[in-house]
């Protein structure tokens, strides 16, 4: 198990041009092979970057997987730039964390929902309008954006809907697959494509009555565009948000307290951290 990690390269394939034993570097696995809870894993030279000098091991382990899922669906799907108005429900999480931040680099208005627990962190990290998904409905509030990014799945999802203009783009990384991502993110064929339209149907049709485009994004390792967010935060730009640094033995707790549904940024287990 395990989607992204940071560590020292150890050895090289034939192939490989761009590292070099010693070098620090960080990735998404490959999606055919996980494998990053180990001392020891094994990556494809287009899925690393180098660590900038300015961050840890910790820092750059909680960027790939959140960091690149925000940049794909903000920057790629949803085509956010200056002026542009987007909705990011679950603003506080490890994908949400990011998410506000490469949207206001971008350029755009942010609105999120967050718990009382999350408000301060979501608000200094830069969102324009925070609502508490708690004791407030969020599409009583907000209307005529551009787009929304959803966190949640569900029903939020569906709410979202209302919450984004005729023309605009709801894109979720937490609902149900369409046909779209089948074909662009997994590269599968028509089988699992109409799969997936079956599993998105009602969702596409809500999308319809609203004018709207559902899109269901599966994100992709990128060596390049992990590179692109380590320049960010070295700038200071985009600090990962760290909930939590767990030792290697308890990883287990580390999964428990993610399924638990409330961290606030990113939890990470370290080979170093005592235990
Ligand atoms: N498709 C893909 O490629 C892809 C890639 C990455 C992640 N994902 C998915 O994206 C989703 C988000 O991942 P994540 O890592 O950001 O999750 P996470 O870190 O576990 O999110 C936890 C945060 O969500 C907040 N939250 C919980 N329920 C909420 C609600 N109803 N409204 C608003 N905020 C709420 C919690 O705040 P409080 O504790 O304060 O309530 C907490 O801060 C997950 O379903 C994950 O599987 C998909």
């Amino acid at each position: 198990m395990g989607n992204e990690f940071a560590g020292i390269v150890e050895a090289c394939g034939a192939g490989v041009s761009r590292f070099a034993p010693g070098q620090r570097v960080f990735a998404r696995t490959g999606k055919e092979r996980m494998g990053a809870f180990a001392e020891y894993a094994c990556e494809a030279e287009q899925n690393l970057a180098a660590i900038p000098d300015g961050l840890s091991f910790e820092q750059a382990a909680a960027i790939p997987l959140a960091g690149l899922t925000a940049l794909q669906a903000l920057r790629d799907e949803l085509h956010l730039g200056p002026g542009s108005r987007v909705f990011i429900p679950g603003g506080a999480g490890g994908v949400g964390t990011f998410a506000i931040r490469i949207a206001k680099w971008l350029g755009a208005h942010v609105a999120t929902t967050a718990s009382p627990r999350g408000r301060a962190l979501v608000e200094q990290l830069g969102a324009d309008e925070v609502i508490d998904y708690e004791s407030e409905a969020f599409e009583d509030r907000l209307s005529g954006y551009d787009g929304a990014f959803d966190l949640i799945g569900s029903d939020t999802l569906s709410r979202c809907f209302d919450v984004v203009r005729p023309g605009g783009m709801v894109v979720s990384v937490a609902g149900l697959p369409e046909p779209q991502t089948a074909s662009k993110d997994l590269d599968r064929g028509a089988v699992l494509r109409a799969m997936f339209w079956l599993a998105s149907w009602r969702l596409r049709a809500q999308a319809r009555r609203n004018g709207v485009t559902y899109r269901f994004l599966f994100m992709h390792p990128s060596g390049t565009e992990l590179a692109e967010l380590g320049t960010l935060a070295e700038a200071g730009l985009l600090t990962p948000v760290i909930d939590r640094v767990l030792p290697f033995a308890q990883i287990d707790q580390a999964l428990a307290d993610l399924e638990a549904g409330h961290a606030k940024g990113k939890i990470v287990v370290s080979l170093q951290a005592a235990g």
